[in-house]
């Protein structure tokens, strides 16, 4: 039998962060991972560069960008670790990195030295993967955890198991079943930033569009982004889609204005002045994608020369462009959800330290809880904050 400190149970980044935290403290740390390799979503995550944090993030913004059944849970760890405490330790390695837009900053090189950074307090030992973990359970004060590799003894338990996204790399689903198996609530979950598919009607449609990115503003009810969608093969994705899936669900219609801050009504009337024997798709395909200025043009049973049209027709043509409404009947599901919406539920949890009220010594940090932040950078600084909370105590 092992006997620790503190046995964090997923190698992903929360639990990385807070090893390096409870080391920090002198602490005896063993981290448990069934994956053969730590920190692998890091290593995938931002297209291979790590979008590592978002320094847009404030503290009256943080509400709004974390979803949670209680939006204030976070605040208390993301304002006592800060995008700009992360950027601290990413430049104290040495890493460089480069601010995309909307404040997400992204490593110049490989995602794999954010890894590389993590690990390093653990060089010296405390990290076995390649374990199964099988249950926990309560042993007096402290806790016994049951694995492929024998049983942990620990004053203190951090589950860092993240969600149930991208089973392939190792989502479980564990800590879940470790919440209930101690009394505590976990809320509704589903896949969040997520590809959303289409009916075979509606594919039909747009089939031929796959491929083609337009920027948009996408809304559901009072929730809108404006930023690049992408047509494919099953439906929409693209970053303003994963956006909205996180607050779309089954039966809720989209509405999509493809052509945002536009006026393509006047863009084409202006046009029919100094061109107006070309045809009317393709007098639209100067201003959008040629195959959705033909489909769009085709949908409003429209047809010959731009000088044809009078105005009424341009607006009914231009309302239809910035007006879409369209019904996904699904998501592409956990297979390519970059997270999970829900989880262990916040008000079994501290939210200074992270630790279950009713279970002394037993921690829920990172994607596990029930907080999910938008796209760009916000869910690794909460993996960061909540790992740096549950580690500064336990
Ligand atoms: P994480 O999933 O990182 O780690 C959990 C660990 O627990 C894993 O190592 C897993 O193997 C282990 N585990 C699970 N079940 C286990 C079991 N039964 N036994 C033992 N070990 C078990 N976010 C962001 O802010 N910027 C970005 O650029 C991206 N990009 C991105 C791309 C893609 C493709 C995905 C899928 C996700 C992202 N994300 C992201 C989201 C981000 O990766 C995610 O929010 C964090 O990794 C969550 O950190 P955790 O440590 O909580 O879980």
């Amino acid at each position: 039998m092992i006997e620790v400190d503190v046995v964090i149970l997923g190698a992903g980044a929360a639990g990385l962060f807070a090893a390096g935290e409870c080391l920090l403290r002198g602490r005896r740390v063993v981290v448990l991972d069934h994956a053969a390799h730590p920190g692998e979503k890091i290593r995938i995550s931002g297209g291979g560069r790590c979008n590592f944090t978002n320094r847009a993030l404030t503290r009256q913004n943080a509400p709004e960008r974390f979803l949670s059944g209680n939006p204030r849970f976070a605040l208390s760890a993301l304002s006592r670790f800060t995008p700009a405490d992360f950027i601290a330790r990413v430049d104290r390695a040495g890493i460089a990195w480069h601010e995309k837009h909307l404040g997400q900053l992204f490593c110049d090189g490989k995602a794999g030295q954010i890894i590389d950074m993590l690990l390093a307090p653990l060089r010296d030992g405390g990290l076995e993967p390649g374990v199964t973990i099988d249950t926990v359970e309560r042993e007096g004060e402290g806790f016994l955890v049951h694995t492929s590799e024998g049983t942990v003894r620990a004053a203190s338990v951090i589950v860092a198991t993240g969600g149930k996204s991208i089973p392939k790399i190792g989502a479980s689903g564990l800590g879940y079943r470790i919440a209930e198996g101690f009394g505590l609530k976990v809320t509704e979950t589903r896949p969040a930033l997520v590809p959303l598919t289409f009916s075979e009607q509606d594919l039909a449609r747009t089939a031929p569009l796959s491929g083609i990115a337009v920027e948009a503003t996408v809304s559901a009810g009072r929730t809108r982004f404006t930023e690049p969608v992408l047509f494919t093969h099953r439906g929409l994705s693209g970053p303003a889609i994963l956006q909205i899936s996180s607050y779309w669900r089954e039966g809720d219609s989209l509405h999509v204005d493809l052509a945002p801050g536009r006026d393509i009504a006047g863009e084409l009337a202006k046009m029919r002045g100094e061109a107006g024997r070309i045809a009317l798709h393709n007098a639209l395909a100067r201003l959008l994608p040629e195959k959705l200025a033909q489909l769009v043009v085709a949908d409003a049973g429209l047809s010959g020369r731009l000088a044809d049209q009078n105005n009424d027709k341009l607006r009914a043509l231009a309302a239809r462009l910035h007006g879409w409404e369209i019904r996904p009947v699904g998501s592409e599901g956990y297979r390519t959800a970059e997270v999970t919406l829900g989880g262990v539920d916040t008000d079994e949890l501290d939210a200074r330290t992270m630790m279950a009220k009713r279970v002394p010594g037993l921690y829920f940090i990172g994607e596990v809880v029930d907080v999910t932040g938008w796209l760009g950078g916000y869910n690794f600084q909460w993996a960061w904050s909540s790992g740096w909370a549950a580690g500064q105590v336990a």
